[in-house]
């Protein structure tokens, strides 16, 4: 142990103290001990450090910051140098505020293009995810504070985010859901990692032994702090036992007398809890130093330049019907949609940074050298039809030879705390897009959106620019591509799907139910679109250029291949060459191929370069559910070098060396996983591939029970408190402003009620609340009163000891 000697000057209630949070966002302080406290912060696109009145999302205000682009956008660039440059800004930026942890990068896998904080995450593929991540976090620890991954794992959809058990296979489990985590923790060393909310297979991630012990701890020798999500915390001895490091937010200290009894009472030993401070202390004295040394200023300038930069090399160039971009100098333009006067840059929730200063792209326009015949906002943001709005916009469109519409997802459509309703842009958008197609052949849209949309629109524009969520530079950084100042070379990190209806995992997503069923296995994305041969309306890896590009000379071993590409158009620009590992005679299912490594090459016009790309150690192996460990199936196997997943420009064979291990499905019947063909598959097969029963999905009375779900118990308070919070929900929703707070509650466990209330309720309290619900009313009130009494009392004199300590 690194602080042993500090350790054994604590007593035991000091110690389970210090493994909570003492405020929102800052950890617990015994100075009389020398041992300060810290500050976390969001987050992943921009620092969000809440100075007056906090909370845990974005709803209060937080100190300016520069908004950089979402990790949606940037993984667009498939540039994890890009990543780190972007990190190391906001390290900057968070060691210059006194933070010493950032929350960020989040990298859970975008299973459905649904989930509300896709625009948070990176990617549909955990490899290009954990190698993003990676960035990002080398460049925040440059600064000498902590990164922090999250939310580890399993945690794909927003709904019931606090009380969903995802129910996944491990195959799928280690091969999709981890991987990424797997690259991050081994080649970037956070300092930290934040747990998820949800159960995984039926153990919250924040006590969950096989996540936390067994393959972050042993498997991938992870020896920072684990923090729990805010209010993620059940059962904190669990959690301490199982690897949690420290919980947050302020729990109250009821939590510190839950850890101390579980000592006492031998369920957990004090060992753990000097394990678990151990790992605290360290990133305390070691983040608090760096903050302390860093500079309380930094390049504001510099930073809107480097957040422009990296806006505009994560633009995706998605069609150029005609080469109608870029724009040639004086072309007369008009521009139209709200989104231009007022830029759609970034998500809801925590991640909501207050931008030091964002640009607008009417603003931008200015210094585009390009003639603007006027502005028309065209709809109303929120959807709402206006045939005025429209029929000014389309009279402008007649003026102009090429009309620059911006359209995309208002602000309320992306949001953390609740998932999409559907892939579609609000229809009033659609109409105008159509009208002014009619009278203007030129239409080039602009498109914000931090996740996939349905395109069914695309031939009434000749040309589509995917912005994504370009934070607070990411206006100008369109107007550089638009103008060809910037050579688009973005490519998707995502499928573009036709339809919603064409997703592997609609039937399995964001159910009402306690589990949400990973039944779709490993065919998430294009794993699934082109095992299962599915067209798609952009795939996965898609990007145009200004330019073009030849392949040749393919050299491959097992190791890697090296190819030569040129750029063979009339501009200098980037290509993303993407590797990706096929076995098609496989005896073991797997996708038709993956991802497993790529380059970002920037070549002038004219110019070849000798592109090497690498193999690791992650390039042919699969989980293998019966010995238990990473196998690789010897035999051949197809090196597809491509500009997409589905545009492969050079293929090699290469023949590799198994590890041996026998077919682990050899005798189960798993035929929609053999070809892919996963969208019906029968509970007995589901259940084969998990290799247990389908676990049971009903609402029980207990501590985690949402409020929500008051109404299904039996008490007449519960089914009132279900009741009015249900109607506040609805009611937000009707009006278009779903209100975050409203549905946080009605989402959240009644447990949590004892971490996130600063103490005023404690879990005694909430086993009242329990009884309530269960029916006990006299027993559960007076239970409740009774606890609620102690807890006033106990509090204050814990308080004043540690005060004094
Ligand atoms: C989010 C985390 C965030 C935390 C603190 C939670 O609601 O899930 O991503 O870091 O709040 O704001």
């Amino acid at each position: 142990m690194k602080h042993a000697d500090i350790i054994q000057t604590l007593d035991l209630e000091q110690k389970c103290a210090l493994l909570s949070g003492g405020t929102v966002f800052d950890t617990r302080t015994l100075p009389g001990k020398g041992i300060p406290s810290i500050t976390l912060s969001d987050g992943p696109n921009g620092v969000r450090k809440q100075a007056g009145a906090a909370d845990h999302l974005g709803l209060n205000p937080s100190v300016p910051a520069t908004c950089f682009p979402t990790s949606a956008t940037v993984a667009n660039s498939w540039d994890p140098a890009l990543g780190e440059a972007v990190g190391e800004a906001m390290g900057e930026e968070a060691a210059a505020q006194e933070v010493s942890v950032l929350l960020g990068p989040g990298l859970n896998i975008k299973r459905s293009p649904l989930c509300g904080r896709n625009f948070e995450y990176f990617s549909e593929d955990p490899y290009l995810a954990g190698k993003m991540a990676a960035g990002y976090v080398r460049g925040i620890q440059k600064n000498g504070i902590a990164a922090c991954p999250k939310h580890f794992a399993v945690n794909s959809q927003e709904l019931r985010r606090m009380a969903s058990d995802s129910v996944v296979d491990e195959r799928t489990l280690r091969e999709l859901y981890l991987t990424g985590f797997e690259i991050v923790v081994k080649e970037a060393k956070p300092k930290t990692i934040m747990s998820s909310y949800n159960l995984v297979n039926g153990t919250y991630a924040n006590e969950n032994a096989h996540l936390l012990q067994d393959i972050l701890r042993r498997d991938w020798g992870f020896d920072g702090a684990v923090v729990t999500d805010w209010g993620g915390s059940n059962d904190h001895a669990l959690g301490v036992k199982n690897g949690s490091t420290l919980e947050m937010p302020f729990p109250g200290d009821d939590s510190v007398r839950e850890l101390m009894k579980a000592v006492e009472s031998g369920k957990i030993s004090e060992h753990d809890v000097d394990a678990r401070l151990d790992e605290l202390l360290e990133l305390v004295f070691d983040t608090k130093a760096a903050v302390e040394k860093a500079p309380r200023t930094f390049d504001a300038a510099a930073h809107h330049a480097l957040a422009r930069r990296a806006a505009a090399q994560s633009i995706v160039l998605l069609r150029n019907e005609g080469a109608l971009l870029p724009l040639k100098k004086g072309e007369k333009i008009a521009v139209l949609g709200d989104f231009a006067r007022t830029p759609r840059y970034q998500g809801a929730g925590s991640s909501a940074v207050n931008s030091i200063q964002v640009d607008s792209f009417l603003d931008c326009l200015t210094e585009s050298g390009l003639t603007n015949v006027g502005y028309a906002q065209g709809f109303d943001r929120q959807g709402k039809a206006d045939e005025d709005l429209k029929k000014e916009a389309v009279a402008l469109a007649q003026n102009a030879n090429v009309v620059l519409l911006c359209m995309g997802l208002d602000e309320i459509k992306e949001s953390e705390g609740l998932d999409r309703m559907d892939m579609k842009l609000a229809q009033n958008q659609l109409d105008l897009l159509a009208a002014v197609a009619a009278v203007n052949p030129n239409v080039v849209v602009l498109l914000s959106a931090g996740s996939s949309l349905e395109t069914p629109w695309l031939k009434d524009c000749k040309a589509l620019v995917y912005g994504c969520l370009g934070g607070q530079a990411g206006a100008g950084a369109l107007v550089d591509v638009l103008t060809g100042t910037v050579c688009p070379g973005g490519k998707l990190a995502e499928t573009w799907a036709n339809a919603y209806s064409d997703s592997p995992v609609k039937d399995h997503f964001a159910g009402e139910g306690r589990t949400v069923q990973y039944r779709e296995g490993l065919y998430v994305g294009y794993r699934y679109f082109e095992t299962a041969g599915r067209p798609v309306a952009f795939p996965f890896g898609y990007g145009l250029s200004y330019t073009t590009f030849a392949y040749k000379d393919l050299k491959a071993t097992p190791e890697g291949v090296t190819l030569t590409v040129t750029n063979t158009g009339k501009c200098a620009g980037a290509e993303v060459v993407q590797l990706y590992v096929a076995k098609p005679d496989a005896k073991v299912f797997r996708p038709a191929q993956e991802l497993k490594g790529f380059a970002k090459v920037w070549l002038e016009a004219g110019e070849s370069k000798t592109v090497s790309i690498p193999l690791d150690d992650k390039a042919y192996r699969y989980w293998n559910v019966a010995t238990d460990s990473w196998e690789v199936e010897g035999g051949s196997y197809q090196l597809r070098v491509g500009a997409s997943s589905a545009d492969i420009r050079l293929t090699a064979e290469v023949v590799v060396l198994g590890s041996g291990a026998p077919d682990p499905y050899q005798s189960v019947d798993l035929p929609h996983y053999r070809t892919g063909e996963i969208t019906r598959v029968p509970d007995a097969e589901f259940a084969a591939l998990l290799g247990r029963p389908i676990p049971e999905d009903k609402i029980r009375i207990d501590r985690n029970m949402t409020l929500g779900e008051l109404g299904h118990g039996r008490s007449p308070l519960g089914w009132l408190v279900a009741a009015v919070l249900g109607l506040l929900l609805k009611r937000s929703i009707q009006r278009g402003k779903p209100d975050l707070n409203i549905l946080f509650q009605y989402n959240m466990p009644l447990r949590a009620l004892a971490k996130m209330t600063n103490g005023a309720i404690s879990m005694g309290m909430v086993d009242g609340i329990v009884m309530e619900a269960q029916g006990f009313w006299i027993i559960g009130l007076l239970r409740v009163i009774v606890e609620a009494v102690k807890n006033i009392a106990q509090n204050g004199a814990m308080e004043k000891r540690l005060k004094n300590s």
